[in-house]
Parts: structure tokens; C-alpha cells; sequence
């Protein structure tokens, strides 16, 4: 045993409970609109963020000691005043920014406050579904996923598709399974005004919060939600089936791609977007496989172990594993289109 090394090792151990511990600090950061206060009117001491946030100023101080030893905000000994570099500002404050950190936060510590019961559920091997977390995982989820989509579905994944985006410029039957709280149907729905958009997803929660931005973003005319599992969701002869970070939480993805297939119109496309991974553990042992292995614990995998069949691909199944779900589907044709640090996304064809 080596000493020096221990050290290091209990060293990193507390940089990581750091990091724990402001995940909260960051969600409630961004719920006071702490982050805001201060890229608006930086540099701050704690009592003029108390004063333009109305929050207690001895919580103001603490929560900004803590951001500025973590490297989330600066401080200025001489004024003795807080404030956030402009990369700082653009990562917790700029919603259109892919780099908008704050969905990535409230999805983590949802996860984390439902751990007690993930914790009982491997005991035994039981599931917990999507629908029963905290509304933290929900719309950070929708928070998150959704910078990726607005920064590569429109412009980079769906040229990707052979022949797809003609067919949404002149009109296209579109199913978007698992689609959460919406986010990839309305970009499409906003992008493409002469096709039709099917959304559906098991969570009637989801479901009605989807409904609700579709109202909001004024495409409720082209777009309709559904409660429904992707083994069985509504319609046929879609020209597109698309499943944003979602197939792997199914508890019978084998069974949804038989569904897509014979939902499909003989010449449709099934786009799967799913996260970025290496086919082997190893390949996956950097900060993102790090997160989503984390993820998958506390999600994915318990969400498809509570469906039947449970076959919990998990978060990181790799390309060669959702090509085998897809040919079990019965697909013949199969390849990956595109690729992001977060997602990958695979064409599959009849
Ligand atoms: C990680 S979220 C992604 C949501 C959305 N597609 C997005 O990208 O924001 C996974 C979604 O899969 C849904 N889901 C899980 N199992 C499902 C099933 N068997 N059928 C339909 N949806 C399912 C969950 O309810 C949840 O909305």
C-alpha cells in the first residue's frame, strides 16, 4: 500500500463530494436565478445579490464561497466581490447555448434524490419506472437533451437520413416514440410546416407536458401526443419513426422495433438516437461514460427492469448491440449517420 497514493486518492475522493454537493448549489443557483443576478450586474458582494435575488444575504455569502471555490465563479479578494467569466455566464445563464449547463445539474440530482430507492430496487432486482421520479429528472432531461437537438437535429441528423428531409419539405407522416416532454417533435414540427408529427411516450406526466408546449410554441395544429408504449403506439405508414435517448430504457426494445417496422411505410426510416459509446467497457472510461453509466444506474436501467421483458440494453449499449435490436426488429438496413460528444444517431431501414 502506498501512502502518497491513499492520499491522493482521499484528495480526489473530496473534490468529488465537492462536486456532489454543488450539484445541488448549482440547481439552486439556477432556480433563484443566482447565475443570472450575477452575469446581469457582476461583480457582487453577497449582500447585493441578496438584495437583486431577494434571498437571506447570509445564504447569498456561503453559496457564493462555494461557487468561487469550485471554480463557478470568481472572487476578488481587494473588493471582495463575486463575479462569472463570460464562459462562466454563457454555461449556467444562456438557455440557447449548447453549452447550458443547468438541465444536465437538475437531471443528476433528481437521480441522486431518488437513490434510496434504486439502492432497495438492486437488492432485488427490481424496476423503477420514469414515471416514478421526481419531476427534477423529467424536465432536466427535457433541459439537457434538447441543446443537443436544436444544435444538430434540423441542420446535421436529419440530412443525415437518405432522402428524409424532401419528404418533411413536401409532407411527411412523422412518430416520435418515447419523446418525453417533446423537445425533438416540436423542433421538427417548427422546421418542417407541411408534415405531421405523432409524439408518444408511456408517461402520461410527459405527455400532458408536451401537449402543453406544443399549445405554447403554436404548432399544436401539426403535432398530436398520445399516451402510449413504443410496442404499440398509434397509426402506420409512417415515412419517419424516430426514438430520441430513449430505445434503451425500453423494457422490450426487441419489440418496439417490431412495432416500428410494420408501423412504418415500406420505404420509412427509423432514426435512433442514442448516447455516444464505445462497444466495450474500456472504450467508455472518460467523464461522459463516466456520467452515463451513472445515469443508466440510476435510471435507464431500472426504467426498462420495471417493464416487461426488461432486457435493460443500458445507456452505454454500444452501436453493435442496437444494430442486433434492430435487425431482430426486422430491419435489414443499418448505419450510423451521425455523431456528437452526447449522441449517436443510427438510420434503420426495411
Ligand atoms: C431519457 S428520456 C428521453 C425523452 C425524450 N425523447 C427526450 O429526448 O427528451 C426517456 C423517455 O423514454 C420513455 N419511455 C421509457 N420506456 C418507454 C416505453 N416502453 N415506451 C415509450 N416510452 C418509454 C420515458 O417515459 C422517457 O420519456
Amino acid at each position: 500500500m502506498d501512502p502518497d497514493k491513499l492520499m491522493s486518492f482521499v484528495f480526489r475522493a473530496v473534490d468529488e463530494v465537492g462536486a456532489t454537493l454543488n450539484t445541488a448549489l448549482v440547481v439552486m443557483g439556477d432556480k433563484l436565478g443566482l447565475y443570472q443576478a450575477l452575469a446581469d450586474g457582476g461583480p457582487l458582494t453577497p449582500a447585493d445579490l441578496a438584495a437583486r435575488t431577494g434571498i437571506a444575504e447570509r445564504y447569498a455569502r456561503e453559496w457564493l464561497s462555494a461557487q468561487a471555490a469550485g471554480g463557478f465563479a470568481d472572487y476578488d479578494p481587494d473588493s471582495r466581490r463575486y463575479s462569472l467569466s463570460a464562459e462562466q455566464a454563457v454555461a449556467l445563464t444562456d438557455r440557447s447555448s449548447p453549452a447550458y449547463l443547468p438541465g444536465l445539474f437538475q437531471i443528476a440530482l433528481g437521480s441522486v434524490l431518488d437513490s434510496p430507492r434504486i439502492t432497495e430496487a438492486a437488492r432485488t432486482g427490481a424496476g423503477i419506472g420514469w414515471h416514478d421520479h421526481v419531476p427534477d429528472v423529467h424536465e432536466g432531461c427535457e433541459r439537457f437533451f434538447r441543446l443537443g437537438y436544436n444544435a444538430h437535429l434540423v441542420a446535421e441528423w436529419l440530412p443525415a437520413l437518405d432522402g428524409v428531409v424532401a419528404k418533411l419539405q413536401t409532407g411527411a407522416a412523422v412518430a416520435d416514440a418515447g419523446c418525453g416532454h417533446g423537445a425533438s417533435t416540436l423542433l421538427m414540427a417548427e422546421a418542417f410546416p407541411a408534415s405531421t408529427f405523432a409524439g408518444s411516450d408511456y408517461h402520461d406526466g410527459s405527455i400532458a407536458t408536451a401537449r402543453q408546449r406544443a399549445a405554447s410554441a403554436g404548432v399544436g395544429d401539426r403535432t398530436h401526443f398520445e399516451v402510449a408504449p413504443a410496442a404499440s403506439f398509434p397509426g402506420h405508414d409512417y415515412d419517419l419513426v424516430t426514438m430520441f435517448d430513449c430505445l434503451h430504457d425500453m423494457g422490450d426494445p426487441v419489440g418496439a422495433a417490431r412495432h416500428v417496422r410494420q408501423a412504418l411505410a415500406p420505404d420509412g426510416t427509423w432514426m435512433i438516437v442514442e448516447p455516444s459509446v464505445g462497444d466495450q467497457v474500456e472504450d467508455n472510461l472518460n467523464p461522459v461514460g463516466r456520467a452515463y453509466y451513472a445515469f443508466s444506474t440510476l435510471l435507464c436501467t431500472p426504467c426498462s427492469l420495471s417493464q416487461e421483458v426488461g432486457l435493460a440494453l443500458g445507456a452505454q449499449a454500444g452501436e453493435a448491440r442496437i444494430h442486433e435490436v434492430a435487425a431482430s426488429g426486422g430491419f435489414s438496413r443499418f448505419r450510423r449517420v451521425a455523431q456528437t460528444p452526447f449522441n449517436t444517431v443510427y438510420e434503420a431501414r426495411p
